[in-house]
C-alpha cells in the first residue's frame, strides 16, 4: 500500500504550483498523506468547507503539463481486486495510454478502495483529487443521476449481447453526457458482470429471502429488488462487505462472481445461488475539468487507449465470470447452487413488478427504450433460460 501520493510532476497550466492550486480546492491534506488518513482527512475537509464542493466544480482543476518534461498523471481509483475484469482493464488502459502517449501521461492505478470508498471517491474526482473512476453506475444515484439505476432493474438483460447493445450505443452514449452537469466526463461503459446472491443458506425461491439482511450498493432500485423478495437491504460500501458478512451485520449480499472470489465473500458464505439477475455496469469518468484542460491531442490518444482497453474488458468479463464460478465451487468453502429453470421464473415473477415500481425514478422513456433495443435477445434468451451455457 502507498503512503504517500506524489504529485510532484504535476504542474498547473496556470502556472501556479500543486499546494497553491490543491489548496484552491481544499484538499491539499487529501493529497499528501496515506489511505487511511486521506479518507479521513478528506471527510473533515469536507466537513469543514461544504461549499468547495461547489466551487470545485466551478474552477475545477486544470493539470494539463506546462513543462514537457514532466508527465500528467492520471490517479485512477476503484474499489475492486486487480484481478478482475475492472483491475485488469485499468492495468491495460495505463499501459496503452503510457505507451501511446511516450511518457507524457502517467497513470497511477489505486485498487481496493486504496484511496476511497465507494460515496467518498466519487466526491474525490469532483473535487478533482483523483481524475479517473470507474464505479458501478448504480453509485450515481445519490448524486441525483438516477437514470443509471435501470441498470440495477432485476432480469433487464438476458446476457451480456442484450446489455451491450445499450452500453456500447447510443442509449449508453447519451446516458454518459448526463454526467456533464456533475462534473465528470463519461467515457465508457465495463461490464462488471451478472450477479449472483450468496447467503448462509440456499436461495432458491422467493420464500428464501424473507427477513434476510442484505447488502445493497446505493441504489434505491435495489432497495426496491429486495423489498420485493421479503429481504432488507442494507447500503454499504463494498470495502466493508466482508467484514459485514463475516460478523452477521449482514446476512447475504449479492455482486459478480469475479468480486465475490477476489474479495473472500465465498469464505464467509456458505451458498453463492446463480440467480444471474441482474447486470451490474461499470462507467468510467474523468474529472470534467482535468480532461477538458488536457491538450486536445493527448485527449484524443487516451481516447483511443479507453477504446481498446474497453474492448479488451469485454473480450474477458464473461470468461472471468465462468473461471470465478468454478473457482468458488472448487475452494469447496461455498457450495454454489444452480437454480432449476422452475426456480428462476419464481424470482423473475416477484421482481418483474420493480420494473413498474422504480419506472418513474429511472424514466419511463429511458426503460421503453431499453426494452425496445433488447427486444429480440429477450425472446432468444427466454427460450433457452437465464444463465450462459458455459455456467449452466
Ligand atoms: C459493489 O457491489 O459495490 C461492486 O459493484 C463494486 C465494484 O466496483 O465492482
Amino acid at each position: 500500500m502507498r503512503t504517500q501520493i506524489r504529485t510532484r510532476s504535476v504542474r498547473s497550466v496556470d502556472g501556479r504550483g500543486d499546494e497553491e492550486q490543491n489548496s484552491e480546492h481544499g484538499m491539499v491534506t487529501a493529497m499528501r498523506v496515506g489511505r487511511r488518513a486521506d479518507v479521513h482527512c478528506f471527510k473533515s475537509t469536507l466537513g469543514a468547507q461544504t461549499g468547495l464542493l461547489l466551487a470545485a466544480l466551478a474552477l475545477g482543476p486544470a493539470w494539463a503539463a506546462e513543462d514537457p518534461g514532466s508527465a500528467i498523471v492520471i490517479k485512477f481509483s476503484h474499489v475492486v481486486a486487480p484481478d478482475t475484469p475492472k483491475g485488469k482493464g485499468a492495468e491495460y488502459f495505463k499501459k496503452l495510454a503510457e505507451e501511446r502517449t511516450k511518457g507524457r501521461v502517467k497513470v497511477e492505478v489505486y485498487p481496493n478502495s486504496q484511496l476511497y470508498k465507494d460515496k467518498e471517491e466519487l466526491e474525490a474526482l469532483q473535487l478533482g483529487s483523483v481524475q479517473m473512476l470507474a464505479p458501478s453506475v448504480s453509485k450515481f444515484g445519490p448524486m441525483g443521476v438516477k437514470a443509471f439505476e435501470v441498470f440495477d432493474l432485476p432480469y433487464l438483460f438476458d446476457g451480456y449481447e442484450a446489455a451491450h447493445k445499450i452500453t456500447h450505443g447510443p442509449i449508453g452514449a447519451a446516458m454518459l453526457k448526463q454526467l456533464q452537469p456533475h462534473g465528470m466526463t463519461g467515457l465508457a461503459f465495463w461490464d462488471n458482470g451478472f450477479k449472483e446472491f450468496t447467503a448462509n443458506k440456499p436461495l432458491r425461491r422467493p420464500d428464501d429471502f424473507k427477513g434476510l439482511k442484505f447488502r445493497v450498493k446505493s441504489s434505491k432500485v435495489l432497495e426496491a429488488q429486495m423489498r420485493a423478495l421479503g429481504a432488507i437491504p442494507q447500503v454499504m460500501a463494498f470495502s466493508e462487505v466482508y467484514q459485514a458478512l463475516q460478523t452477521g451485520v449482514v446476512d447475504g449480499a449479492e455482486t459478480s462472481p469475479t468480486n465475490i472470489y477476489t474479495q473472500r465473500w465465498h469464505e464467509v458464505q456458505k451458498f453463492m445461488s446463480l440467480s444471474h439477475h441482474g447486470y451490474d455496469a461499470y462507467a468510467i469518468v474523468v474529472n470534467r475539468r482535468f480532461w477538458d484542460s488536457l491538450p486536445a491531442d493527448l485527449r484524443t490518444i487516451l481516447e483511443s487507449a479507453m477504446s481498446d482497453a474497453s474492448r479488451y474488458v469485454d473480450s474477458i468479463s464473461a470468461q472471468e465470470e465462468i473461471e470465478a464460478i468454478n473457482a468458488i465451487r472448487g475452494s469447496r468453502k461455498c457450495q454454489v447452487v444452480e437454480l432449476t429453470a422452475e426456480e428462476t421464473s419464481s424470482l423473475r415473477q416477484v421482481l418483474q413488478p420493480v420494473h413498474q415500481q422504480m419506472g418513474e425514478r429511472v424514466g419511463r422513456e429511458l426503460l421503453e427504450s431499453i426494452y425496445l433495443a433488447t427486444r429480440s435477445d429477450r425472446k432468444q434468451s427466454e427460450a433457452s433460460a437465464v444463465l450462459p451455457v458455459a455456467v449452466r
